[in-house]
């Protein structure tokens, strides 16, 4: 019984030890993020995978530089003459953020249907 409440509080010890770790470094946590769960919401309007069915620009295998400087673009104080929705859009991600979606789109091949 001894040896079972010791096991318990160890374990509470460093449980409240890894709590207290994640509560010092916030920053951290905020500098992490997955891109996949980003691009999810691009999805709604250029398509799954970024590939755009309809009238709505394809991002998928477009040159990564290419789309990092439209997303800064539009990010800018002086987004490009009849942005609609980008500016406000891009204004909601880091510039890390948008680097890292350019980075992901680009790798995507253009097509479903193409072969490796
Ligand atoms: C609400 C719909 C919508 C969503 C969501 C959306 N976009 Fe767009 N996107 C547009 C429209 C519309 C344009 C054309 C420019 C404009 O009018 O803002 C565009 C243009 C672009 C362009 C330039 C394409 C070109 O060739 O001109 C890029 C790059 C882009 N979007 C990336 C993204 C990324 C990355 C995301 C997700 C973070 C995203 N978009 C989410 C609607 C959307």
């Amino acid at each position: 019984m001894k040896t079972l409440i010791k096991q318990v509080s160890a374990g509470l010890a460093s449980t409240v030890g890894a709590l207290a770790l994640g509560l010092s470094a916030p920053a951290q946590a905020q500098s992490t993020f997955d891109v996949t769960v980003l691009a999810a919401s691009c999805a709604n309007c250029h398509g799954t995978d970024g590939r755009s069915p309809g009238g709505m620009p394809s991002l998928a295998g477009r040159p990564e530089a290419v789309l990092n400087a439209q997303l800064m673009a539009y990010k800018s104080d002086t987004p490009p003459a009849g942005t609609t929705v980008m500016n406000r859009l891009a204004k909601g991600y880091s510039d890390d953020e948008l680097a890292a979606l350019a980075k992901h789109f680009s790798q995507i091949k253009p097509q479903a249907t193409d072969k490796n």
